[in-house]
């Protein structure tokens, strides 16, 4: 049995393609963090920002993590916030091992140049400040992460393959 696996990293970085794929791939099932979230809410991560604020929202995080410890053989897409936390990061090493999906801010531009889901990016969705947020990030994103696999470039398959030998 796989333990559980916890990717983390910026908004974009690939987590939830990456989780779908082992999900779909290699039996484990699928913990994507914001859809949960929004499901339990009933309101979208958009929403949930304007109308209860973001510390609400970092609650619902914490909340739901600690509820996952019984959880195995799991595949968790958290949101690009998840390790800013450290109890959030406590809860994760107690039950898998943490995955830091590491891609560029050019990388991370492309994918979410069109979309607007993410409230910390409206207003804001320049490769500049991304590289800018990602500085402030990654001090704790390191810091949390058992193993770190940069995405660039690389194949779904690629990148997890590598994962799953690094936790065998
Ligand atoms: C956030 C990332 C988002 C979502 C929320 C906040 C962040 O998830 O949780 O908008 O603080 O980086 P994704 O990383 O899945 O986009």
């Amino acid at each position: 049995m796989i333990q559980n696996i916890f990717l983390i990293g910026f908004m974009g970085a690939g987590k939830s393609s990456i989780a779908r794929f082992l999900r779909d791939n290699y039996q484990m099932s699928l913990v994507e963090m914001d859809e949960q979230i929004e499901s339990q809410e009933g309101r979208t991560i958009s929403q949930i920002f304007a109308e209860s604020g973001e510390e609400y929202f970092r609650a619902l995080e914490t909340k739901l993590l600690l509820s996952m410890a019984e959880q195995k053989n799991t595949v968790v897409s958290c949101g690009g916030g998840v390790p800013m936390r450290p109890e959030n990061v406590a809860a994760m090493r107690q039950s898998g091992k943490i995955i830091y999906l590491c891609a560029s801010p050019e990388e991370i531009y492309a994918r979410v140049k069109n979309t607007h889901t993410r409230p910390l990016l409206e207003g804001n969705m320049n490769v500049e400040y991304i590289e800018s947020m990602m500085k402030k990030r990654l001090p704790k994103y390191l810091e949390a992460a058992d193993i770190t696999v940069i995405t660039d470039r690389k194949s779904i398959q690629e990148i997890c393959t590598e994962i799953l030998a690094s936790v065998s």
